[in-house]
């Protein structure tokens, strides 16, 4: 596995051998299953893989959590290596952003909504440097978790509207044993909150459940939702939402798919998690 931090040498290893597909798997590092689930999926589907571990400045709302979010080179390219992970791009700061950078990717509607409307200025972030990781590797399928849903579907939209060339693969959220869905801030659950955290996936299988029984209905979904997430004492409700999957616009009335996805405080720390309703992944 080659680790570099330059952009000459991930193009040099790009387009060594043109003919072979890579897959490109974009992370900020401190990996966990989740993100080694999107590295086996590219090693499968792909000749090579890279990955790319940048905690990017420009994607955080409140400067406390830059500085605080987790930083582990040494061990996160060990967990690659042993995936059989063939390039590892860990750029500085500077080569992303180098001085006087002045252009920036910004998705206009499903960006202003759900995790949009809570944190301005993230998606900007996140669409400006996935934009750069594009252009740098020109991969052939990039990498996203469901688990980060309006992130994928933002993508999604950039990548279409600028004619990427590249497919966008939308991988599976990963559960632990007992339903929770893996993120590096349920290591931020004090011990008795962690019991409490469950409530999310609860909430999303009881709407889940609702329209198995063929309620369609966006505000009675969300309502199941909020309900559950209310008789969980330790739980505070930022958002439930059943939305359009493409748009991420609120459902009035009845539809024939549905995201259904919410963001929970358990104590101080803000949960997300979600669950697609009777649509395949949208292209
Ligand atoms: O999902 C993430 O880890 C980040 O938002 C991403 C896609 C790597 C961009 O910084």
């Amino acid at each position: 596995m080659f680790v570099t931090k330059t952009i000459e040498d991930v193009r040099a290893r790009r387009w060594a051998n043109p003919g072979q597909s890579w897959g490109l798997v974009p992370t900020m590092g401190t990996l966990h299953e989740g993100h080694l689930s999107l590295v086996r999926r590219a090693r499968a589907e792909n000749d090579r893989v890279g990955v790319s571990i940048f905690v990017n400045p420009i994607q955080f709302d409140r400067r406390a959590d830059l500085d605080a979010y987790p930083r582990q080179l040494e061990r996160d390219c060990a967990l690659l290596e042993a995936e059989g992970v063939d390039l590892v791009w860990a750029p500085d700061e500077t080569t992303v952003y180098p001085p006087g950078f002045q252009t920036y990717v910004t998705v206009e509607d499903v960006t202003k909504v759900l995790e949009g409307a809570a944190r301005p200025g993230h998606f900007r972030g996140v669409t400006t440097v996935v934009a750069k990781l594009f252009n740098v590797f020109q991969p052939t399928r990039a990498y996203f978790g469901q688990k980060d849903a309006q992130q994928a579907a933002v993508i999604r939209q950039m990548a279409r509207d600028l004619a990427f060339n590249l497919a966008i693969v939308v991988c599976p959220i990963v559960r632990e044993p007992d339903g929770l869905a893996m993120s590096s801030r349920n290591l931020l659950l004090k011990p008795g909150e962690r019991p409490a955290a469950l409530v999310l996936k609860r909430a999303l299988d009881a709407a889940s459940a609702a329209w198995e029984s063929g309620e369609r209905d966006g505000e009675r979904l969300r309502a199941i939702m909020r309900d559950v997430i209310a008789a969980e004492p330790l739980a505070r409700l930022d958002y439930a939402s059943a939305a359009d999957p493409v748009t991420l616009a609120e459902i009035d009335g009845e539809a024939n798919a549905a995201l259904l996805s919410m963001a929970v405080f358990v104590g101080d720390v803000r949960l997300i998690d979600n669950t697609l309703l009777g649509a395949a992944q949208p292209e």
